[in-house]
């Protein structure tokens, strides 16, 4: 079984995705923790990040992996967690322009449908129902109003020791929005067979009810 979540950053995507695998037995693949990932090891060794060849050698030579418990997911990179440097303002700062690569792309879809190949999965990101996992049985859109989904990252941001502005956080969500929709490789989109879930009034626990519903053919 494959559950594909896509949606624009702060719909709420990772959390449901999380708790959708741990209700459903399967596994979970945060997608954007592994652009993240690369994203964070380029600042840290000072790589050019507009320069494309350098970031897909990077991608080449970097092991990106999950480890999880029940309530958590660590993300290692090269043996280091850094779960939470990831998170950084930093690195969302520059993610997008990474992910906007077309050979770094082609280099993390093989590494998530290789990652999901032998087990039930929930995979989040902007481009899983139409390229990592085109044969999943289920499309999932996660959406929020932009001024809803500001908030929620604040609070995210809050509980990690940072305090961002609201126009900081917002006009920053309303730039990756910008570079994940009109990337000529990958973008985010609404496919023709996507079951959009709006959460802009709906708490966590509505949502997975929805999805759990849907998924289980209520
Ligand atoms: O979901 P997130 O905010 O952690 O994702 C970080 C960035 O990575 C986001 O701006 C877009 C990019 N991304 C992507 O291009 N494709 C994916 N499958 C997942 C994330």
């Amino acid at each position: 079984m494959k559950i594909a979540i896509d949606g624009p950053a702060g719909a709420g995507k990772s959390t449901l995705a999380r708790r959708l695998a741990q209700k459903l037995g399967y596994i979970y693949i945060d997608t954007g923790a592994m652009y993240r990932a690369v994203t964070w090891k380029a600042l840290q060794k000072n790589i050019d990040f507009t320069d494309e060849k350098a970031i897909c050698k990077l991608v080449e030579e970097t092991k990106i992996h999950f480890e999880y418990n029940s309530q958590t997911q660590k993300v290692i990179c090269d043996k280091q967690e850094i779960t939470k440097q990831i998170r950084s303002p930093e690195v969302s700062a520059v993610v997008s322009q990474i992910a906007a690569f077309p050979s770094v792309r082609e280099k993390m879809v093989q590494q998530q449908q290789e990652l999901s190949k032998d087990s039930d999965v929930v995979m989040d990101g902007r481009d899983i129902g139409e390229v990592v996992l085109p044969d999943a049985d289920f499309k999932f859109y996660i959406t929020a109003d932009i001024d809803e989904r500001a908030r929620r990252r604040i609070d995210e941001l809050k509980n990690e020791g940072y305090d961002i502005s609201f126009n900081t956080i917002k006009n920053d969500l309303k730039d990756r929005d910008l570079k994940d929709t009109q990337r000529p490789v990958g973008a985010l989109k609404i496919l023709d067979n996507s079951l959009v879930i709006d959460t802009t009034d709906l708490t966590i626990e509505e949502v997975l009810a929805k999805m759990l519903a849907i998924i289980q053919g209520e």
